[in-house]
């Protein structure tokens, strides 16, 4: 018995398999029960230095459509175009597949997994959410009898090896985004990665499967880091908190969150602790508490070590249609979330200001859980010094935050913006 499998792309992740494949080739054919074989690829062009040998290499992605001997396809390409064609087709040919693009998922994963149950073929992504870090397994045990209540995660390689730079280097933002291209940890272009985008994307398909509901891309809240600065790391550090990019869901009756965004986490927390390249994803639950799991979200061999664990649970009839779909969803607007919120306030400093800013804040039922006034730190000096003024809220509704700031802006002794950071302590 044998499972023939063509593979789309020959980059980073294929090249990886390519490796895992053939130096695991005997554990693997005795995990999955039958012989595994890479039959085809099909990619753009051929890579310098890739063994394809005995392998039918191809420039047109039809020829895996097309080859009858094939059992499954593995696609590594990704994108949204010629990656959903390609999938599409694919399992209406009646053959699994196997991604590790959460573009395709984000934005198609409903109909694609319509189209699998209904020709009662797999569709298995392990590799499409926190690379190495077997979470997409995790989920789809849907935990019985042990609901899932939030989850939190650290998910996008670039910004928590950007955030981490700023705060072990002191290096901007810039130029620890300009490192992080030169090491190959972020796109050309970042927009994706720091807007918070990627995050977003793979967030939709953890909430989903955690929570059995659609994948909804548009109705996830999404901020990247690109306005944390060092110093709102060194106040909130002065605090006791890191400031990470994170990835929030959370189901509370009908109503789901789902969001990510820059947050304060308290430094004693899992989420404080990751940095570098690493993912982390911790899982609130009814009856086994909090649930952690770290490793890397990116790479060649660790990404491919998901795809792996795909073919062999496949290749071995082990592979079950995941929750995600049927229902509706409710998403709660970001106004209504409750969060403590980190403020960095430019204020005059005179006497009364910071009074005028307490009562400005206890008007809306806001209270102040700690304070620093940054007088080292002069913003400019023209009658008054401006200084930034940090504050800690306790929990506050965010509409209801919005509305304080709104008034605190429009007195005369506060000097800009107030900048706000939610504060996340879902531990
Ligand atoms: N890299 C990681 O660590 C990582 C981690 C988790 C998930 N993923 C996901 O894994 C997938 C592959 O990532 P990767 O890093 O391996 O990407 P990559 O290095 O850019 O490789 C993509 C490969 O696909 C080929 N390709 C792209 N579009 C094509 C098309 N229309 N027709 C034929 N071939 C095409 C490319 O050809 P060229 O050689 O001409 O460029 C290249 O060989 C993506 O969905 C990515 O999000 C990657």
């Amino acid at each position: 018995m044998s499972t023939n499998v063509g593979i789309a792309g020959l980059g980073v992740v294929a090249q990886g398999l390519l490796e895992l494949v053939r130096s695991n080739a005997d554990q693997l054919n005795v995990i999955a029960g039958k012989n595994l074989s890479v039959k085809r690829l099909a990619s753009r062009r051929l890579r310098d230095g890739v063994d394809l040998s005995e392998i039918v290499f191809s420039t047109d992605l039809d020829d895996l459509l097309n080859d009858d001997e094939l059992d499954l396809v593995i696609e590594l390409i990704g994108g949204t175009d010629a990656a959903y064609d390609l999938i599409k087709a694919t399992l209406e040919r009646g053959r699994g597949v196997i991604t590790a693009n959460k573009a395709v998922l984000a934005t198609h994963g409903n109909e694609l997994l319509d189209i699998a149950r209904e020709h009662d073929v797999p569709l298995a992504f392990e590799a499409a959410v926190a690379g190495g870090i077997p979470i997409i397994a995790a989920l789809k045990t849907r935990f019985p009898a042990n609901d899932i209540n939030w989850l939190t995660g650290i998910i996008n390689g670039t910004c928590i090896y950007i955030l981490t730079a700023m705060a072990h280097d002191g290096v901007a933002f810039e130029d620890a985004l300009q490192n992080a291209q030169e090491l190959g940890y972020a796109e050309a272009d970042p927009t994706f990665d720091v807007g918070g985008m990627d995050a977003a994307q793979k967030l939709a398909i953890l909430v989903a499967l955690a929570f059995d509901v659609p994948i909804e891309i548009d109705s996830v809240y999404c901020e990247g880091i690109q306005d944390i600065t060092i110093e709102d790391i060194q106040h909130a550090d002065e605090l006791g908190y890191s400031i990470k990019h994170l990835a929030i869901g959370r189901q509370e009756e009908d109503l789901v969150e789902m969001r990510v965004h820059p947050a304060l986490v308290p430094k004693d927390n899992l989420l404080a602790k990751v940095n570098d390249v690493e993912n982390a994803v911790q899982l609130g639950t009814a009856n086994t508490g909090v649930l952690r799991f770290t490793g890397p979200g990116a790479g060649g061999h660790a990404t491919a070590s998901s795809v792996i664990a795909d073919l062999t649970n496949i290749a071995s009839g082990l592979y079950r249609h995941p929750g995600i779909g049927g229902g509706s969803i409710r998403v709660r607007s970001i106004g209504d979330v409750s969060s403590a919120f980190f403020l960095n306030i430019a204020a005059a400093d005179r006497p009364g200001v910071i009074a005028s800013i307490g009562e400005t804040l206890a008007r809306h039922s806001i209270s102040i859980a700690s304070m620093i006034q940054k007088k080292e730190e002069v913003i400019r000096s023209v009658d008054n010094e401006i200084i930034p003024v940090v504050i800690l809220t306790n929990t506050v509704v965010e509409r209801e935050l919005d509305q304080a700031l709104e008034e605190l802006e429009s007195l005369a002794d506060i000097a800009a913006p107030i900048k706000k950071i939610r504060v996340v302590d879902l531990t």
